[in-house]
């Protein structure tokens, strides 16, 4: 499933780094959690002040959450992601800010390399969902001491009137690239009990779960946005 997943994921960075514009962009004004740009929560998900704090993103795509992180709250931001194509441009982007640092990595391999603590995790339809949880939260509990906040948001798996996974198992998906090719993916689409049942075997109790809309995605929820802390 790894060598499918990660071939698209650069088709995927490659045909957005050809499509987007190139060099620095301003800082987005607001971190976005779902598919409707401009609407659900904010960095508080995060926690109610998070300067100084020293944040980890997973799977950060051209980086413009960990930008908004780093930028509107001084957070000590690192935004890892599979693809150097995406981190390039993630640094062509917003390179020249402080306490903002890209890295091109699986985000097992990061995790389990020896590194600093953070005091919060998070993924936007990034790792969290892409590789299979039993093996990434315990990776993510390894470097959040405990009281610490992971949140995640993934896809809905309800989204399009879809029928979450009955089994610990990834279904197929696609990325859809901007060409409108559509390649294979191994997403785990998990609901919200299998989440929970996860995030305890790994050392987490989960403390929110929202689901979100898109008015043009028609009556289905699109975006599961969790929140969980280290116990
Ligand atoms: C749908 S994009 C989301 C990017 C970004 N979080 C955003 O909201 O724009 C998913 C990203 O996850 C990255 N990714 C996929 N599998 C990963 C893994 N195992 N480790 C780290 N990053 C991964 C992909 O390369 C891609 O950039």
């Amino acid at each position: 499933m790894l060598a499918p997943t990660a071939s698209a994921w650069r088709a995927h960075a490659l045909q957005r780094t050809a499509a987007g514009p190139p060099g620095p962009l301003a800082v987005p004004a607001r971190i976005e959690w779902t598919t409707r740009p401009g609407h659900g929560p904010g960095a508080d998900v995060l926690g109610p002040d998070l300067r100084g704090r020293r944040i980890l993103e997973l799977g950060c795509g051209a980086g413009h959450n960990a930008a908004h992180l780093a930028h509107h709250h001084q957070a000590r931001v690192i935004g890892v992601d599979l693809v150097g194509e995406q981190v390039r441009r993630a640094r062509s982007h917003y390179g020249r800010l402080p306490h903002l640092r890209f890295t091109a990595a699986h985000a097992l391999h990061f995790l389990h390399a020896p590194g600093e603590p953070f005091d919060a995790v998070y993924s936007v339809f990034g790792a969290i969902g892409l590789v299979a949880p039993e093996l990434l939260l315990p990776a993510i509990g390894r470097r959040l001491p405990p009281g610490r906040i992971l949140a995640f948001s993934v896809p809905h798996p309800q989204r399009g009137g879809r029928s979450p996974s009955c089994e610990d198992k990834p279904s197929r998906d696609v990325v859809t690239l901007p060409d409108r090719t559509r390649l294979p993916i191994a997403r785990w689409e998990y609901a919200t009990d299998r989440w929970d049942k996860h995030l305890r075997h790994a050392g987490f109790w989960l403390t929110s779960a929202q689901e979100f809309r898109t008015p043009a995605a028609g009556p289905w929820p699109t975006t599961l946005l969790i929140r969980a802390r280290r116990f």
